[in-house]
Order: structure tokens, then C-alpha cells, then sequence
């Protein structure tokens, strides 16, 4: 096993920014970026922000609800930021935004986000370990931070890894709005 730090970590010495531009084999018949490849570098991108994070071999064990806002075209550039939210005991959860633009840097927009959960494996890629917690810094680390536990719970309900009572965050929030 190579070794590992599990001291606490910046956000910042994970962040990953990756750039693209659209070509013809990206698209649809109508000239878009095709969702499907869009989700490829999404998760590409999160694996190597969860891989820095963790220092180990990852895995992608869900993805949160993604919705495509904006179209992205062929020629477009688009802008993949990548960063680590909150650590759990073997897993991460990274959230990852997309931004485009045309070639010259013109028409900005945000177009899609989501949180990924990866879980670390050893070095014979198959156990989980543990993982470094994430050290949130600024006030929007330290709301991610704080709101993915609720994200946790919600998608380990959704997969029947959690039981209601047991979400305590959702629970709360729940009350909160009656
Ligand atoms: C992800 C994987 C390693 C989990 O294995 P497991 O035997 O369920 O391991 P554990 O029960 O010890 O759970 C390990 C971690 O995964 C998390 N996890 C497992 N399923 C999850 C899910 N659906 N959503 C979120 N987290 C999940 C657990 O919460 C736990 O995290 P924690 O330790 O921080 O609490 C295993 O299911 C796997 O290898 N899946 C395939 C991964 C893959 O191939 N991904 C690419 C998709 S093509």
C-alpha cells in the first residue's frame, strides 16, 4: 500500500478544471453536444478531483440528478470545474460545473451541474478505505459541506442503502417546511 495522508485537506488541492471544444463526432443530428458525452467528462473530471483528494484508485458509486439547462454547440469550449465537497468514512462527494462559450471567449454560460460520490479502493482496487476529511474554507465550501450530508442521505435512502428514520437531515428538513 503506498502511502497516504489522511489529514484534513483544502478544497483547493483538489480542484480540477478541465476544457473541451466541441467537435462534430460530440453531437447530435441537431448540431448539440450530445448529454451522454457531456456526462463522460463530467465523471472523468470528478474522478480525478475524487483521486486527488483521496490519493487512491476511485470509483464512481453514484451520480445525483443531472438536468441539461443550456444547449452546448459544435465549436463551443466548454469548462469542467471539479471539487470535493465533504469526505464520509470511504467515500467523497464531488460537485462539478459546467461553463461554455464560443471560441473567442464570447456568449458565456453556465450550463449544467451535479454531485458525484466516489469511493476509494485500495491499491488492489478492491477494498474501500478510508479517505482524508475535506477542510471547506470559504462560506460556499463551507455550505456544500454542510448540505451534502443531507445529499448523502438522501441518495443512500434512494438506493435502499439507508432507512428514513435513520436520515436524520432530511427528517429535519421536512419538518422544517411543514
Ligand atoms: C461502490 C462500491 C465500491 C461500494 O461497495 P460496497 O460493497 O457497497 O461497499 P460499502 O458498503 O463498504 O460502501 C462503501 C462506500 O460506498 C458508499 N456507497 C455505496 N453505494 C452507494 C450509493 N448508491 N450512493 C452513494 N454512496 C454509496 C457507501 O455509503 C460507503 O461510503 P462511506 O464509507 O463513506 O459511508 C461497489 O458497489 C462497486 O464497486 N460498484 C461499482 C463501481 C463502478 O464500477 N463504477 C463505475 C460504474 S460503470
Amino acid at each position: 500500500m503506498s502511502k497516504r495522508s489522511l489529514s484534513p485537506k483544502k478544497v483547493s488541492e483538489s480542484r480540477t478544471v478541465m476544457t473541451e471544444m466541441i467537435m462534430p463526432n460530440d453531437t447530435n443530428p441537431m448540431g448539440n453536444l450530445m448529454g451522454g458525452y457531456l456526462m463522460r467528462w463530467m465523471d472523468i473530471a470528478c474522478a480525478i478531483c475524487a483521486g486527488k483528494h483521496c490519493e487512491s484508485h476511485v470509483v464512481t458509486a453514484a451520480v445525483d440528478h443531472i438536468s441539461f439547462q443550456n444547449p452546448i454547440r459544435l465549436g463551443d469550449v466548454i469548462t469542467l470545474e471539479a471539487c470535493v465537497t465533504r469526505a464520509f468514512s470511504t467515500s467523497v462527494e464531488i460537485f462539478v460545473q459546467v461553463y461554455a462559450n464560443d471560441l473567442k471567449g464570447q456568449q458565456p454560460r453556465r450550463c449544467n451541474h451535479a454531485y458525484f460520490t466516489f469511493v476509494a479502493l485500495d491499491d488492489e482496487k478492491k477494498e474501500p478505505i478510508a479517505v482524508a476529511p475535506v477542510l471547506p474554507l470559504s462560506s460556499e465550501e463551507q455550505s456544500l459541506y454542510e448540505s451534502a450530508q443531507r445529499r448523502r442521505e438522501m441518495r443512500l435512502v434512494l438506493a435502499g442503502r439507508m432507512k428514513v428514520k435513520e436520515a436524520t437531515e432530511i427528517r429535519k428538513l421536512f419538518m422544517e417546511t411543514d
